[in-house]
Formats: C-alpha cells, structure tokens, sequence
C-alpha cells in the first residue's frame, strides 16, 4: 500500500500526518509506503514550519520531511492520497489525471473520535491551539485509515 497525504504548503499538516502515520505503523510492525507534498511550491525545500515541528515534538514526534509540491506521476504511484479540507479535494480533482480520481480522500473521514470534523484547519495563521488541533484530528484520522484500510 502506498499513501500520500497533500495539503497546501506540505510544512504544516501534510508532513505531520506523514510522520504520525508512520509513527503508527512503526508501532504496530505494519509496513506501507507513506510520503507528503503539497499543492503549491512556495515551500518546495523547506523543512516543516517551526511552530508545527515544536508541537510535534513535545507530543513524541519528529518531523523531517522536506516540503515539494505534487507531480503528476504521484496520482499513477500512490495508492490513496489524502487532502486535509474541500479546497485541497477541489485542487486535487481539478489535477488528477483521467481514470485517478477514485484515489482521492477526504482524510477526516476517516475520524471516530471527531465524527463531526469535516476538515484539519490550515494552522499557518492562527494561534498555538491550531497546531495542536492539527495534531488530535491527524492521530484520529491516521488510526481509522490503518483500521479500514490496512488492516
Ligand atoms: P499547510 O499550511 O498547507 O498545512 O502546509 C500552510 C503553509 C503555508 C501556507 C499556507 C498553508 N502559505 O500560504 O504559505
């Protein structure tokens, strides 16, 4: 199985549902190809924004992805890509190639402990709880695709 999950800027929310979900796998001796970009390129080369590796890292986490923007070939390699709110499920459609579509989901669907969440809010300009929310609504999200889909 191979995973990617896509936000915005891929410094925020994408590189930490990356290092969550193969945190999760590490912890459960599963294996899956697992990776993260973005939907634009003004980061492409960066590490993940500060205030996202801090809260990270204070709740057991180490981020270390480096941020790129999706190509083309990723909707043919990946098995299931994730976006984290409805405007990156719209950019993702409106690029994925003919007959990928059906590769698309919407990662909050997959809580159970946040049944009512319908996006991961961007936290780039907000305050601390955003990251932290960021983080709650990935854990959950991460434990129900390792659930129902590989398992
Ligand atoms: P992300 O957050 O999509 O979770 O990585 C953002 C990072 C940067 C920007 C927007 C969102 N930006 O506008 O630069």
């Amino acid at each position: 199985m191979k995973l990617l999950f896509v936000c915005l800027g891929n410094i925020c929310r994408s590189p930490m549902a990356e290092t969550i979900f193969k945190q999760k796998l590490h912890d459960r001796h599963l294996s899956a190809e697992v990776d993260s970009a973005g939907l634009e390129n003004y980061h492409e080369g960066d590490q993940a924004d500060s205030r996202m590796r801090a809260h990270a890292e204070r709740r057991g986490y180490h981020i270390t992805h480096i941020s790129r923007p999706i190509i083309r070939d990723d909707f043919y390699h990946f098995d299931l890509i994730f976006g984290m709110d409805a405007q990156n499920m719209r950019a993702l459609k409106s690029r994925a190639p003919q007959g990928t579509e059906y590769k698309l989901r919407l990662i909050t669907n997959y809580c159970e402990q946040f049944p009512l969440a319908d996006s991961v809010p961007d936290p780039y300009y907000g305050g601390e709880s955003g990251f932290e929310l960021v983080i709650d609504l990935l854990e959950d999200a991460c434990e129900g695709i390792i659930t129902r889909e590989l398992l």
